[in-house]
């Protein structure tokens, strides 16, 4: 049935598969991730879908969407902290998305869907001004400049992601890798769209009040690496250039 869902496979640069997967995590990839997946059908990709028709019709007060949520610690952080609110997260590495649908409490929330491709089908069909918050939290960094065009933080993307979000909605970006907390930050404050919140160093050198750190975050901190915290609020310059990216349409593969 997981098979059958993923057939229609658009541009992902990542790891599809890793390590054979616990019984445990296909299990709850047959049983649960059925219940939480974005129906592949209703993306058409044209920005008009309402927050609400991903979640039954269910009224959406506010809306997360996680992009690249990893095995999912950040997102289940953010459900147990803010549990009327609703989200979306986006991981096309199953083995990162069977971590994350195990781990959801019993009975399933209904306020979490989830999207196993490229984030941008999923932000590229919703509608204006639809998300209050987006994180991007480490993404892959991309080190090769022929690859660069890949990272998630793009100026076509940046468009997309300004679109979506409400006015006074925040976009958060971190990484361990300086190269790229730079492009991340050059790139976003050259767009019309952000305003960078900080003030002072502490402000991208110190992580947020609150915040929860990923194994990934941890793993990079052990290892002598700082962790940089982009923090930006979507102003009110109304959106001209292009919405959407288009999406690449790859060869079928299998996901586990
Ligand atoms: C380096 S990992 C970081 C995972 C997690 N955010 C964390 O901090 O622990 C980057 C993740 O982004 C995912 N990713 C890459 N491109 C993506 C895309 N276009 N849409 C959604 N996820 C993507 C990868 O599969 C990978 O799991």
């Amino acid at each position: 049935m997981v098979e059958e869902s993923i057939q229609k496979v658009k541009r992902v640069y990542v790891r599809r598969h890793g390590r054979p997967m616990h019984q445990g995590r296909m299990d709850a990839l047959e049983t649960v991730f059925p219940t939480v997946q974005i129906p592949k059908d209703i993306l058409q990709e044209d920005g008009q879908l309402a927050a609400s028709e991903f979640f039954d019709g269910a009224a959406v007060q506010k809306l997360h969407f996680e992009i690249g949520f990893g095995n999912g610690e950040h997102l289940l952080y953010v459900m147990r902290e803010n549990p009327h609110d609703h989200f979306i997260g986006a991981e096309p590495y199953m083995n990162g998305m069977s971590a994350f649908i195990k781990s959801l409490p019993v009975p399933t929330p209904d306020n979490i869907r989830v999207h196993a491709d490229d984030a941008l089908m999923v932000l590229n069909s919703l509608q204006d001004a639809s998300v209050d918050v987006i994180y991007i939290l480490n993404p892959d960094p991309w080190p090769k400049s022929r690859h660069h065009k890949r990272r998630i933080v793009s100026e076509a993307n940046l468009d997309v992601y300004a679109r979506v979000l409400k006015e006074g909605g925040l976009m958060v970006q971190t990484t361990d890798v300086d190269d790229l907390a730079e492009w991340m930050l050059t790139k976003t404050i050259n767009s019309p769209y952000f305003d960078w919140t900080a003030e002072h160093p502490a402000d991208w050198k110190t992580a947020p009040n609150g915040w929860m750190s990923t194994r990934y975050e941890n793993k990079g901190k052990e290892a002598g690496r700082s962790q940089t915290y982009l923090l930006y609020r979507r102003n009110a310059t109304a959106v001209v250039a292009k919405t959407s990216v288009p999406a690449v349409e790859m060869p079928k593969i299998r996901i586990y």
